[in-house]
């Protein structure tokens, strides 16, 4: 290459690849809060389990908290682990870090505003500094384990200041960033303490990726509106100076994989009770334990059914699998209470000696076990408040015997409402609607649960995990936000 057209040199004084091609080969090093425990069987939450999916066969590096902390946790190295190919490095945060950053501005303040909950939003400033400065140290401890030319992929709320970060400590890689929770309607995001820093800080990454085109159309105006910024041509953002590119890539599962798991089960005992004439359906929910997935109005609807249509009493009981999670948080405990409260009211009610209307269980199950419950139940019943995307709305239509497939009842709530067109959607806050919506789910002619499956099977297999992360890798490799061809691509320059 002639010496006027190399590439750029990097820090380390290695030249950059310029092409599509070369990029691609990069390794890959993905930054998350929860960094998943890939020995386990269980996994809760959606970023574990997808991230999970989409490395277990990758050459890359996995960076995050243990989950741990100590209180020497600021003095101590990363904890390098090798699970074949892929490098996981973990860091331990001290009680205080834990206390403010995780549980505090990222789940008490950033976590219910995301969700549009602002009446449940706290947000108190030293939490908001600690925040600020766990992400410098990711940063700190991140670093030295970067190799030249690595492309970073960032996920989730908990590190939106980390490109930032990264380049002040003269990190030249591309940074990408994905946000697995909604985001808001930009007034909302706009009333959250410390919005315009974490704008800012959203703008220093490469490429910001959205669940859906709803999320991404609400930061585009929040950039617009709030940020005095423009929208370029492509899916181009640009605003004080930095130019990101903004896009849409829902998350999806490893589908052939979860339907294997479930067909395990064909011809094994039923995990649930048998009826003695066999005539039980069964309706499940698989959710962690939070105030945005809607579970005590979902309890309210499937008392609802029964004293509304009392032909499905003795002939239907609702699965609630709900594992804990953020305990610690009194949110999470009324939460808790609340669902156990109603789970014990509809059972006392309605129940008899031998029929349990609702069996909840407050822990995690190995993934098999999920699968199995999903196949064996006639509806699959997902109703978040809000929800980024939910991925057990997927893991449901994986999960389904193709010749008599069960049916799934999905809030319009949830990103996956975008894609799965073909569930029946409702409106998690109206009681009354989603009982009706489960009666006319538990008796759906077969052919019309079949014609819905098919089209909804289609669609999680075409958006599946690996399309996740390629569409997303493929954006980041040839995504050029430098000035020259933003001012090229400039719809109001070309006017
Ligand atoms: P979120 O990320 O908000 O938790 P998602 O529905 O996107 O919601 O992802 C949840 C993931 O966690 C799914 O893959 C689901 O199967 C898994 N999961 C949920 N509950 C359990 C449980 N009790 N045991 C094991 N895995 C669970
Ligand atoms: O998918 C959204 C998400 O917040 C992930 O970032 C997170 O891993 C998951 O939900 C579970 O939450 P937590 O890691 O706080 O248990």
């Amino acid at each position: 290459m002639p010496d006027n057209q190399k590439a750029p040199a990097n820090s380390a004084g290695e030249e950059e690849p310029t092409d599509v091609a070369e990029r691609d080969s990069k390794r890959l090093v993905v930054v998350s809060n929860r960094v998943a425990n890939l020995n386990a069987k269980a996994q809760t939450g959606g970023l574990a389990v997808a991230l999970g999916d989409a490395l277990s066969a990758s050459q890359g590096l996995w960076f995050g908290w243990s989950g741990e902390t100590s209180v020497d946790a600021k003095e101590t190295m990363p904890k390098i682990e090798t699970k074949g190919d892929l490098t996981v490095a973990t860091i331990d945060l001290t009680p205080e870090e834990a206390e403010g950053y995780y549980l505090g501005y990222a789940n008490r303040c950033l976590w219910p505003s995301l969700h549009y909950r602002l009446d449940l939003a706290l947000c108190n400033e030293e939490h908001a500094n600690i925040y600020f400065e766990v992400n410098a140290r990711f940063a700190d401890n991140l670093m030295p384990l970067l190799e030249p030319g690595d492309m970073i992929w960032v996920h989730d709320y908990h590190l939106i200041p980390l490109a930032e970060e990264l380049k002040r400590r003269g990190c030249t890689s591309r940074i990408g960033f994905f946000l697995h929770t909604p985001f808001p309607s930009p007034e909302i995001f706009a009333a959250v303490p410390h919005q315009k820093r974490l704008g800012d800080a959203l703008m220093r990454f490469d490429v910001v990726g959205f669940q859906t085109q709803s999320d991404r159309e609400n930061f585009a105006r929040y950039v617009c509106g709030f940020m005095n910024g423009e929208e370029l041509t492509g899916d181009l953002l640009t605003a004080q100076g930095q130019t990101t590119n903004a896009a849409v890539f829902p998350i999806g599962i490893d589908v052939q994989g979860f339907a294997n798991l479930a067909a395990q089960g064909d011809g094994q005992p039923s995990l649930l009770p048998v009826a003695p004439d066999g005539d039980m359906k069964t309706i499940i929910g698989v959710d962690r334990l939070d105030y945005t997935k809607g579970l005590p109005e979902r309890l309210r609807a499937f008392e609802a059914l029964l004293e509304q249509y009392p032909q499905h009493r003795r002939h239907v009981r609702f699965v609630q699998i709900a594992p804990p999670t953020r305990e610690t948080l009194p949110v999470y405990q009324d939460i808790r209470r609340e669902v156990e409260r109603l789970v014990g009211q509809i059972n006392g009610r309605f129940g008899d000696l031998n029929w349990q209307p609702v069996i909840y269980l407050h822990r995690p199950f190995p993934q098999d076990v999920l699968a199995r419950l999903c196949r064996e139940s006639a509806v699959g019943m997902i109703t978040p408040l809000r929800d980024g995307m939910n991925l057990v709305a997927k893991e449901y239509i994986a999960a389904q015997r193709p010749e008599d497939p069960g049916v799934l009842v999905l809030s319009r709530f949830a990103g996956a409402a975008e894609q799965l067109r073909e569930a029946l959607l409702i409106n998690p806050h109206d009681v009354n609607e989603m009982a009706s919506t489960l009666d006319r789910a538990l008796t759906m002619p077969r052919q019309e649960r079949w014609a819905r499956y098919n089209r909804l099977r289609q669609r999680v297999e075409t958006y599946d995990v690996t399309n996740w992360r390629d569409s997303f890798m493929q954006t980041f490799a040839s995504s050029d936000a430098d000035p020259v061809n933003v001012f090229a691509n400039n719809k109001l320059g070309a006017a």
